[in-house]
């Protein structure tokens, strides 16, 4: 597992590519776009091909200088649910390559902080922290938390692994990252701070469901319009903290 971390402590406007600001109006535009088979194109690649093309949220990612087009998902939950204060400290799990990174860094402006977290090497982005580590191992949470320098307002996650295909397997390891990711804002998160994470629709665990229920005022499922309308993938977003679950465990 990579263990090593890379920091970009500079915050400046934006990563790189200066972008428009601007809500999650996005919605469908321009003509349908077809592509052919090309002799060496699979069927499937042609038809991913197609739908980048056609997909609204990939242009305007590209026309805003997002490097994904998952930043879009975070506009709206954040306009939504408003998580991103200025001068808010952050952190972000499952961060490569840096949409929602840009998106936070933005929001939380010149005096917030964002620690963006990845298994996966990404860019630097202005303004963020970047940690190169995997949640599942203690050591990623003490460098969070060296990184955020005190306790977090937010805690995003986007974590993903990677889709077999099975359905019952897909959805444990949702869970399972929607659970580390928990637990992390637990050791991190003040009072009144949010957590989102991303989970599969109707996939909440119980459990886990009365955890949140148990330790924030409001427990909400949303799925933003830039999520695929096919995809199974919604957020679960928690606001208003109120203490540790372990405390509340034990006593
Ligand atoms: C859907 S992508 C995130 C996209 C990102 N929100 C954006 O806007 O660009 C999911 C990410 O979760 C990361 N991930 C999966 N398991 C992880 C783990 N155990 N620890 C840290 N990151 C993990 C993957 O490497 C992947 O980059």
């Amino acid at each position: 597992m990579p263990s090593s971390g890379s920091r970009s402590g500079n915050r400046s406007k934006g990563a790189g590519r200066k972008r428009k600001s601007g809500g999650a109006d996005v919605g469908s535009r321009g003509l349908h776009v077809r592509v052919k088979t090309a002799k060496r194109r699979r069927t499937s690649s042609t038809r991913w091909l197609e739908r980048q093309l056609n997909d609204p949220y990939v242009k305007a990612a590209q026309e805003h200088g997002y490097r994904s087009r998952a930043a879009w998902k975070l506009i709206e939950l954040d306009d939504r649910f408003r998580l991103l204060k200025k001068g808010g400290k952050v952190v972000e799990l499952g961060a490569a390559p840096g949409g929602w990174t840009q998106v936070a860094v933005d929001r939380v402006g010149q005096g917030g902080v964002v620690v963006a977290v990845d298994i996966q090497e990404m860019e630097p982005v202005p303004g963020a922290t970047i940690l190169l580590g995997d949640l599942y191992e203690l050591e990623t949470e003490e460098r969070i938390k060296d990184a955020l320098g005190g306790k977090a307002d937010v805690v995003l996650s986007d974590m993903a692994a990677p889709a077999t295909g099975h359905k019952r397997t897909d959805h444990l390891r949702v869970i399972a990252l929607c659970e580390a990711a928990l637990d992390l804002a637990d050791g991190v998160l003040a009072p009144g701070g949010a957590f989102v994470a991303k989970v599969l629709k109707g996939g909440t665990e119980r459990e886990l469901l009365n955890h949140m229920k148990k330790s924030f005022e409001h427990v909400h499922h949303a799925k933003p319009k830039a999520s695929r309308a096919d995809s199974s993938e919604e957020y679960v977003v928690a606001t208003g903290y109120r203490r540790a679950f372990n405390e509340e465990e034990n006593q």
